[in-house]
């Protein structure tokens, strides 16, 4: 049973699939793994790991596809249009494939599916239960973006962020600021204290105070009537009157703070505005701010996507998918993640593909089967 990794196309992806380990893994489990040539390079790794691990390479998209069972991307394949290649078209009918597909973004995606009788499953829908932890692609990624997020904003930092007693002066820690503490602003917290920054950081959700409290941070509290847990451990949409008294002391605290990394979300909807162009203007010159909600709009009004803009000179950097800045790691992580998500269609006994759809993360991620899209949120 063939199992194909092509090299991601999309403009700024430099993450891959699959990794020497777990290419190993999947020979171990019976799989013939056919890896495209040049498909680690951005992720540093030469396409001799690949073969050393049991992959054999293949020179194109359209020779590692061919007869696949079962295709791994990192981002959907590019459909006519989008890019170089028409990758789409060149998969195999009735080929499972499995990715960052990205749905509410790519419905056209789906019809193409849908003709030549895929079957994809996306990872951003796997649910977020103890059984799926380790294959939960959100958490894996979205936690080596908050790291890097505080790396890109000690890059164009003009300061240093330990406080350092020297003959020459006392230099005083940079204050970082993380609005939104989930999986991303917790370790935004965690690598801006390890960096010796003081931190303090704010979220909707009151659960959220323990855990900024444990790594050290200051919590930030903003007097509220209503909850602002939604499902599943998400936050919601808070009150008009929530958000002035929460604007009002995002104003106050932004101009104490050098670094402000903003990463709140609320799914299925567009990304808060937290920060403001006079909030902007409040900070000090030489202030940064890192926007990771960029792809849903931004929490920051005048950041830009993939743009470092300077104004009153507070440089606002937009880069989406901080995740592709450590491709090496965030490619470690994400393939394991997958492989993780295989093992739950496959029999390993019979060594057969066992579609369970009863199975709830099966469930809650597949977009499309037997030429139908089966996932209700897609259906209309
Ligand atoms: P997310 O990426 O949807 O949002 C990021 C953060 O922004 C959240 O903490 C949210 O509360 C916050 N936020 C939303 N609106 C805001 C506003 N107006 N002001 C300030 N902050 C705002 O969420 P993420 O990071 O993916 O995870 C959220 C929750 O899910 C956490 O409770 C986390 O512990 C939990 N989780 C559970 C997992 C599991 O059980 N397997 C795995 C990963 C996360």
């Amino acid at each position: 049973m063939k199992i194909a990794i092509p090299k991601e196309r999309r403009v700024g992806e430099t993450r891959v699939a699959a990794s020497p380990d777990t290419i190993k893994k999947l020979v171990g489990m019976g799989f013939d793994v056919c890896v495209e040539q040049g498909a680690g390079a951005m992720a540093s790794i030469p396409d001799e790991q690949f073969k050393d691990a049991g992959a054999t390479l293949a020179q194109d998209f359209a020779s590692t596809v061919a007869h696949a069972k079962i295709v791994l991307k990192v981002q959907s394949p590019l459909l006519k249009g989008e890019g170089e290649l028409d990758e789409v078209s060149l998969l195999p009918q009735e080929t499972i494939l499995i990715g960052m597909l990205s749905p509410y973004n790519n419905r056209d995606q789906l019809n193409q599916y849908v003709k030549t009788k895929i079957t994809s499953f996306s990872l951003e829908l796997v649910p977020r239960i103890t059984r799926a932890q380790s294959m939960d692609v959100l958490s894996s990624q979205t936690n080596l973006a908050g790291y890097r997020a505080v790396i890109e904003a000690a890059q164009v930092f003009n300061r240093a962020f330990p406080m350092m007693m020297t003959a020459a002066g006392t230099i005083t820690p940079a204050r970082v600021l993380i609005l939104g503490a989930g999986v991303a602003g917790l370790q935004a917290i965690a690598t801006a204290k390890r960096l010796g920054a003081v931190v303090s950081a704010f979220d909707v959700r009151a659960a959220a105070k323990e855990q900024v409290e444990s790594l050290g941070a200051t919590f930030i509290f903003v007097e509220a009537s209503e909850s602002g847990e939604g499902t599943g451990g998400y936050a919601k949409e808070m009150s008009e009157d929530y958000k002035k008294r929460q604007s009002a002391k995002i104003k106050e605290e932004i101009a104490k703070n050098d670094i402000v990394i903003t990463t709140a979300l609320i799914p299925g909807k567009q990304a808060p505005i937290l920060i403001t162009e006079d909030m902007v203007e409040a900070m000090k010159p030489g202030s940064v701010i890192v926007d990771m909600a960029i792809e849903a709009g931004g929490n920051c009004s005048l950041a830009e996507v993939g743009k470092i803009k300077e104004k009153y000179g507070v440089k606002i950097i937009g880069y989406p998918q901080l995740a592709t800045h450590v491709p090496r790691d965030s490619s470690a992580l994400y393939a394991r993640n997958i492989l993780n998500f295989l093992s739950l269609l496959y029999d390993k006994e019979n060594k057969t593909l066992t579609l369970e759809f009863e199975d709830e993360i099966l469930k809650a991620s597949v977009l499309t089967h037997a030429g139908k899209i089966v996932h209700p949120q897609f259906q209309s």
